[in-house]
C-alpha cells in the first residue's frame, strides 16, 4: 500500500491533520546500532551468496523501473488495458462501465493460477491481481489529493469504485514472452459493485443485517484489496485492508461508536464514495461497516461464482492470508492486521485438505480456530484462541456468540492481551525450512516505553522481519501447535547509520539494505524475496530484495528490482518453475501534486497517457530460474 485506508483517525492522531493514503505511510529516519562499523559494506563473498547468483542492482531512483543485469522486466498488463473486445483505454472517458471491463487500478497482490486447474503449467495460467485503491489526483486532471473527496464528479467517484477490487486475466508465455488474452472466458473484474456472499460464523448475524439485506449474507462490493494468498485447492484469498475512511456520515451518532472507533470508521469519506452511495453513511446504516474488512475467497476458474466473505478468518485490516497444508492435513492461514499496534493472527481449519476432490475443500475455511499471537521476551510465541466462551470472551464482555466475536475481532484480541506489533504486513511460511516469516513495515508511533522484544525499536521508521518457528522442521513443522519459538530475522534501515539500529548479515552491501518491508514471497527453492513500500523516505527507490533464510547468506539482502518514482512494488509471485517473477508496480507518480505535472508517465511515457499501475513479468535472459 501506501494506504491510508484503515483507521484514518489513527493517522489523524499522528500529525493532527487528515493524511492521504500515501502520506499516512510515509516514515522518516533515526535509531540505534547493530551492524555498525566499516565492515558493513564489504564485498559479498561467494560463500555468502549461497544459491543466489544474480549480480546485484545498484541503487537507482528515477522515472522508470530497473532490474538486475541479465534479466528482462516487461510490462504485462496496465491499468485500463481492455479485458474484453471492443473496450479501449481512453483517459478522457474513464467510467464505471469501462473500468468494469479493464484491468483495475493500483495492482497489489498477485496470484498465478495455472491452466488447466490443478496443473503446474508455468507458461499458461490466470493472473489474479488485487487492485487496492484509486488515486484520483493522477487519474484525472483538476483534482488534488486534498480536494478529490469533495470535487470529484459523481461519474468519477463511480469509476473509482469500479477501478478497485480484483482482476482475473488469462495470460500465456510464447517465445519467452508473456502476454494477456483479451476476451478470455476467465477474464473478470470484481469491484465495488460485485455481489458477494458471506459465510462462516458471522454469516446472517444481526450485526451484518442492513435495510437492503435483511439476510445478512449478501454484500455489494469489496475494496482496499491489499495483499492476499492462494489456497491449495486453487482459489484466491483477497484481503480487505480496512474500509474505514471510505464511509461517510456521523460516526458519533451511529449505533455502535465504540466498535466504529476501534476500526477507525470516522465518516471521513476519503474518496467521496458516500456522496453517491447511501448505505455508506455510518449514521444511516450502522451495520454496513461490519460487512467489510474480511478475507474474500474467489474461485478464478469459475467466472460466474460469487466471491465469498469468509468470516471465520476474522475482521480487521487484513494485509495478507497465506496458507500452508499442515502435516496432519489441516490448512493453516497466517494473517496480519496492517495498522499501528495491531496483531498477527492464525487460522487452523477443523477439516483437512482433500487433494483429490477440489469441491470437497470448498467450505474448508468456514470452520476452525482463529487465534492471535503473543510474543514473549524468552522467545516463546503463544497462539491465544479467539473462541467464544473461553478466557473472558463471553456475553458479559460484549461477545454474545462467535459471530459477534468475529465482527469485533480486534476487541477480542485486545482482551486476550495479544502483542501490539509495528504494522504487520505479510506473514508467510517458507516451503523449505517450515519456518514462518512475519513482516512489520514500520511504526514511528511506538514510544520508548512501548518497546518490547518483538518490536525492539522506539520510533521504528524502518520495519523488521520476525522468524516464527513451529515445532518440527520443513514438512514436519506443526503449524497448528499452540506455541512456537520466535526470533528476529532482520531489522531494516541503513547500516551506515548506526543510530538506525539495523541488523542484517554483515555482508550486506550499500545496495542491499532497505526500509519499510511489506510483501514477501518465497521462490521454489525457499529463498525470500522482499518488496518494500516507503523506502523513498530514505532517498532510495522502493524495490525487491532477495535473501537466503539459512546458511552463510542468511539475512544477506540483495537488490534485484527498483520501482519508478512515487511507486511501491507489491505482490511478488513466482510461476511454479521459478522462471518467471511477476511484480505489481503500484501508484507510479503518486508523489505528484496533480496529473498536470506528473513525476513520471511510466510505463508509456506518452504525453496523452497518465501514469499507469502495471504488472511486470521478469524473466532471466537465458531462460534460467530467477536468482539462479
Ligand atoms: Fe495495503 Fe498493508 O499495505
Ligand atoms: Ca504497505
Ligand atoms: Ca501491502
Amino acid at each position: 500500500m501506501s494506504h491510508i485506508g484503515n483507521s484514518s483517525h489513527t493517522y489523524t492522531d499522528m500529525v493532527g491533520a487528515r493524511l492521504s493514503r500515501r502520506q499516512a505511510l510515509l516514515g522518516m529516519v533515526g535509531a540505534t546500532a547493530v551492524a555498525a562499523g566499516t565492515g558493513v559494506w564489504s564485498r559479498v563473498s561467494q560463500a555468502a551468496m549461497g544459491t543466489l547468483k544474480f549480480a546485484e542492482l545498484e541503487k537507482v531512483y528515477d522515472q522508470t523501473h530497473h532490474v538486475a543485469p541479465g534479466y528482462d522486466a516487461n510490462i504485462l498488463i496496465r491499468w485500463g488495458d481492455p479485458l474484453a473486445e471492443g473496450v479501449e483505454f481512453d483517459p478522457a472517458a474513464i467510467s464505471a462501465d469501462s473500468q468494469s471491463k479493464q484491468f483495475g487500478y493500483n495492482c497489489d497482490f498477485i496470484g498465478y493460477m495455472p491452466l488447466p486447474v490443478g496443473s503446474n503449467n508455468s507458461e499458461h495460467g490466470l493472473l489474479c491481481v488485487n487492485n487496492e485503491y484509486p488515486d484520483p489526483h493522477i487519474m484525472w486532471s483538476g483534482l488534488t489529493e486534498d480536494d478529490a473527496a469533495t470535487k470529484a464528479s459523481e461519474d468519477q467517484i463511480k469509476a473509482m469504485m469500479a477501478a478497485w477490487g480484483h482482476t482475473v486475466v488469462e495470460i500465456k508465455k510464447e517465445n519467452g514472452r508473456w502476454s494477456y488474452v483479451q476476451d478470455s472466458e476467465y477474464n473478470r473484474r470484481i469491484n465495488g459493485y460485485t455481489e458477494m456472499t458471506v459465510s462462516g460464523p458471522a454469516a446472517g448475524h444481526a450485526l451484518l443485517k442492513t435495510s437492503a439485506d435483511p439476510s445478512g449474507i449478501k454484500v455489494i462490493g469489496t475494496g482496499y484489496n491489499c495483499a492476499g494468498g492462494t489456497t491449495p485447492w486453487g482459489t484466491i484469498l483477497t484481503c480487505e485492508e480496512g474500509l474505514s475512511d471510505t464511509f461517510g456520515g456521523d460516526a458519533a451518532n451511529a449505533a455502535n461508536p465504540e466498535l466504529l472507533d476501534r476500526y477507525g470508521y470516522d465518516g471521513s469519506d476519503y474518496y467521496g464514495f458516500a456522496r453517491v452511495t447511501e448505505r455508506l453513511h455510518l449514521d444511516k446504516e450502522p451495520n454496513e461497516p461490519n460487512r467489510f474488512d474480511w478475507v474474500v475467497e474467489i474461485d478464478p476458474y469459475e467466472p460466474n461464482a460469487a466471491p465469498v466473505k469468509r468470516t471465520a478468518l476474522g475482521r480487521f485490516g487484513h494485509e495478507g492470508a497465506t496458507t500452508v497444508v499442515n502435516k496432519d492435513g489441516r490448512v493453516v492461514v497466517y494473517l496480519g492486521d496492517d495498522d499501528y499496534f495491531e496483531y498477527i493472527y492464525r487460522f487452523v481449519t477443523k477439516g483437512t485438505f482433500n487433494p483429490n476432490d477440489r469441491a470437497a475443500n470448498k467450505n474448508l475455511l468456514d470452520e476452525g480456530e482463529l487465534s492471535v499471537a503473543k510474543f514473549d521476551a524468552d522467545g516463546t510465541l503463544t497462539w491465544l484462541p479467539l473462541v467464544h466462551g473461553q478466557n473472558g470472551l463471553t456475553a458479559e464482555n460484549g461477545f454474545a456468540d462467535q459471530g459477534e466475536l468475529l465482527v469485533k475481532t480486534r476487541l477480542a484480541a485486545d482482551l486476550l492481551g495479544a502483542t501490539p506489533m509495528d504494522r504487520p504486513e505479510d506473514v508467510e511460511a517458507s516451503p523449505v525450512n517450515g519456518r514462518v516469516y512475519a513482516v512489520m513495515t514500520k511504526n514511528a508511533k511506538r514510544k520508548p516505553e512501548q518497546v518490547d522484544a518483538a518490536n525492539s525499536r522506539a520510533e521504528n521508521k524502518y520495519g523488521h522481519i520476525l522468524e516464527m518457528s513451529p515445532p518440527g522442521e520443513g514438512k514436519d513443522a506443526d503449524h497448528a501447535a499452540a506455541s512456537f519459538k520466535w526470533d528476529v530475522f532482520l531489522l531494516a534501515g541503513n547500516p551506515a547509520k548506526p543510530e538506525e539500529g539495523s541488523a542484517y548479515n554483515p555482508g550486506t552491501t550499500v545496495n542491499g539494505w532497505f526500509a519499510a518491508p511489506d510483501n514477501i514471497a518465497f521462490d521454489p527453492r525457499g529463498r525470500m524475496w522482499i518488496a518494500t513500500d516507503g523506502a523513498p523516505d530514505f532517498g532510495i527507490a522502493d524495490g525487491l530484495y532477495a535473501t537466503e533464510t539459512d546458511g552463510a547468506g542468511r539475512a544477506l539482502t540483495r537488490m534485484f528490482f527498483a520501482c519508478p518514482t512515487g511507486s511501491e512494488v507489491c505482490g511478488p509471485c513466482f510461476t511454479p518453475d521459478g522462471k518467471t517473477l511477476f511484480v505489481a508496480v503500484q501508484h507510479p507518480a503518486e508523489d505528484s501534486e496533480t496529473l498536470d505535472n506528473p513525476t513520471t508517465r511510466w510505463p508509456d511515457f506518452a504525453d496523452n497517457l497518465p501514469p499507469r499501475p502495471s504488472v511486470v513479468a521478469i524473466t532471466q535472459k537465458e531462460g534460467l530460474e530467477i536468482g539462479a
